[in-house]
């Protein structure tokens, strides 16, 4: 929390704990929390972009003024979009960009990290390679995938995983698309806050009911697998669809409550977990590196249990770039994910399939593991504790993920909201994902602020540490200029204008 400043002097550094209540007395009237988007520059700002206008109740007419292309209507972006074309309003550019810090970044850092292993710097491209893969994957691929949850998870099981039971994906999101293309018409639950491409994939597979649940900050963002029960009875849920560990709250289930969850699976319900930051677990005191967490563990028998798991080389082997992912599960929704495949994507790229099966080696992986989880922990507490000298203590730090969800709350208006917060740090050459993109269909929502994620910022530590001190010098920076000059700087003044600015390459390297 911040201290309010004392009349005429600068205050010193913040203490945590200081009572906000100062605060609120020296915040002047017109400056008082917004209490409708309207009143909020940055949330018109937010308005302006392409597939941003709210939808009413009604069935969505199409904006003519938007879409001029007849018959195409604008998805929305999801938040990583939409926070990089706002940082290319602000001077952003990829020949500028070793000058920002970028902690909005959904991708962990690629580089060399201290003892993991070095990863190829070329790649064979045998003539069979050039022939098309088969949509499900290249079969040694699907074996080492298999073998590698077997060893992983499932030591001692008499059910195990064969490469029937995996489907190699161009990506997770291709993955996520291609489970979404085969799920029939039926209730899909999900919850809020979640991985922000959920809600474009959803909504983009129109057979499928969406229904969501809000996850309490109180809860410790943790989904409440009894009523969770109750409402596959009740609701008649068919789906189920999370990110264990979860993006962005950076909380996991896991032993006997991710046991619970995997139960329901064999109650006439499907569960899709997106289990992406698998290995980013950060052990507790006395507890060893090298642990990491999966659905498969809990599974009885492949074959039976309705549990659908997608992972892939994207964040635990650090490699986005790649586009080689896999879809676990029972024999029979791979044969389904094949037809999906065969006309959404086509499959993953062939040559690089063939790369990743030596990655896939049990020995290798649990070097890197360990490797992944001390060097992400460092920055992690690195990033936890320079947060909470300025006064933003995280009510519940991330066990798990390379991402930290904070709760502005704390702060003076109109600095407490997530898109404020977000333009005020791209004047400072830093980009952080406002909070309502991972909130259900946020573009769509009659008002912004009743959002449950109104409040909240997503900072990443998948970047390289000199970039994290960069983007935590700038939040000291606002919160500094806060003290020092009160609330009128803020609120107001955001650049708008693309002039057709906006190239290709400024947008490499901005995905996730
Ligand atoms: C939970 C989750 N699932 C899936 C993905 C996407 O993976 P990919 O980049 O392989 O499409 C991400 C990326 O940010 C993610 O956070």
């Amino acid at each position: 929390m911040l201290e309010a400043p004392r009349k005429g002097s600068l205050t010193p550094m913040t203490r945590p704990g200081t009572p906000i209540e100062h605060w609120k007395e020296v915040v002047n009237d017109m400056m008082k929390a917004y209490k409708h988007e309207m009143e909020s520059e940055a949330h018109r700002i937010f308005r302006e972009a392409a597939g941003h206008k709210p939808k009413a109740v009604l069935p969505q007419t199409v904006n003519p003024d938007e879409e001029t292309v007849p018959g195409i209507e604008h998805p929305g972006s999801t938040g990583v979009i939409y926070c990089s074309d706002r940082a290319i309003a602000n001077g952003f550019s990829y020949a500028s960009a070793h000058d920002w810090a970028n902690m909005g970044q959904g991708a962990p850092e690629v580089g060399p990290i201290p003892d993991a292993l070095p990863r190829p710097q070329s790649i064979p491209v045998p003539e069979d390679s050039l022939e098309y893969a088969p949509t499900t994957g290249v079969k040694a691929l699907r074996e080492a995938v298999a073998n590698l949850y077997n060893v992983q998870y499932r030591k001692g099981k008499e059910s195990k995983y064969t490469y029937e039971n995996v489907c190699i994906v161009p990506g997770g999101r291709a993955g996520l698309s291609r489970v979404a293309a085969v799920i029939s018409n039926v209730y899909c639950a999900y919850q809020i806050p979640d991985y922000t491409a959920y809600d474009q994939v959803l909504g983009a597979f129109k057979r499928l009911v969406p229904i969501p649940t809000v996850l309490d900050q109180e809860n410790h963002y943790k989904m409440d697998i009894k009523q969770t029960k109750k409402d596959i009875r009740t609701q008649g849920l068919s789906v189920i669809l999370a990110s264990n560990p979860r993006n962005p709250t950076g909380q996991v289930i896991k032993g006997q409550e991710l046991d619970e969850l995997v139960a329901l699976s064999r109650e006439s319900t499907t569960l899709i977990l997106d289990e992406f930051y698998s290995w980013y677990i950060y052990p507790e005191e006395g507890e060893e590196y090298g642990q990491s967490i999966s659905s498969a563990e809990y599974i009885k028998d492949v074959n039976e249990d309705s549990v659908i798991i997608i992972n892939g080389l994207t964040k635990n082997w650090r490699l986005p770039g790649w586009r080689i992912c896999w879809v676990l599960g029972p024999k029979n929704l791979i044969t389904a994910l094949s037809q999906s495949g065969s006309f959404l994507d086509g499959g993953a790229n062939h040559p690089l399939q063939l790369a990743a099966i030596p990655m896939l080696d049990p020995e290798r992986v649990q070097i890197d593991k360990i490797a992944l989880q001390k060097h992400f922990k460092r920055k992690r507490d690195h990033v936890l504790k320079r947060l909470y000298k300025m006064g933003l203590k995280v009510a519940h730090p991330p066990n798990s993920t390379f991402y930290i969800w904070l709760n502005l709350e704390s702060l003076p208006a109109p600095l407490n909201n997530g898109l404020t917060f977000f333009e005020e740090l791209l004047k400072e050459k830093t980009i952080v994902i406002p909070g309502i993109f991972f909130d259900i269909n946020p573009a769509h929502r009659r008002n912004l602020v009743d959002s449950p994620c109104h409040h909240f910022v997503r900072l990443s530590f998948g970047p390289p540490m000199k970039d994290l001190d960069m983007g935590l010098d700038a939040i000291h920076r606002v919160l500094k200029k806060a003290r020092t000059h009160g609330m009128k700087p803020f609120g107001h003044s955001y650049k708008t204008s693309l002039d057709g600015e906006i190239t290709e390459e400024d947008h490499d390297g901005i995905n996730g």
